[in-house]
């Protein structure tokens, strides 16, 4: 399914979550990460009827780590590598920025070997 298959199906499945969530846990915080992520939070928050910083999105951060990691891999050295990356909207459309991303300070394309642009 598209993002936008699922905007009707999960808004329900949202919908009904976060209602028992408001019932059973009132003054909780709500970190969402159903897709599509931007519509799935308007619905959480404006159902819950909680202020908006008790409504967060979980998305891009995800990218970051994934690319993190298959870097470190490539690179040998440890996933706490630092890395900065650009998502809009899905992973297809998902881009990360291998020149504003670094490994001690190094930018990426720099300790790659030459000519290797997919590091997996
Ligand atoms: N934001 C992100 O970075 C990110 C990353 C991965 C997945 N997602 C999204 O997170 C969502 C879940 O992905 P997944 O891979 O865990 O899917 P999944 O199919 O493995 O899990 C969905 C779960 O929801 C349950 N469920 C279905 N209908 C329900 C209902 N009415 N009430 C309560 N539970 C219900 C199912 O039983 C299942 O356990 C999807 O919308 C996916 O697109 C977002």
């Amino acid at each position: 399914m598209s993002r936008d298959d699922l905007v009707n199906t999960n808004k329900a499945i949202v919908k009904q979550v976060t209602e028992e969530v408001v019932k059973y846990s009132p003054n909780s915080i709500l970190i969402i990460v159903s897709n599509p992520l931007d519509a799935m939070c308007h619905v959480a928050y404006k159902f819950s009827g909680f202020p908006k910083h008790r409504v967060i999105g979980m998305a891009g951060i995800l990218d970051s780590a994934r690319m993190s990691c298959f870097l470190a891999e490539a690179l040998d050295v440890s996933s706490r590598i630092s890395t900065r990356s650009c998502s809009a909207g899905t992973e297809i459309q998902w881009c990360p920025l291998p020149r504003y991303s670094t490994c001690a300070g190094i930018p990426i394309p720099e300790l790659l070997p030459k000519g290797q642009d997919r590091v997996r």
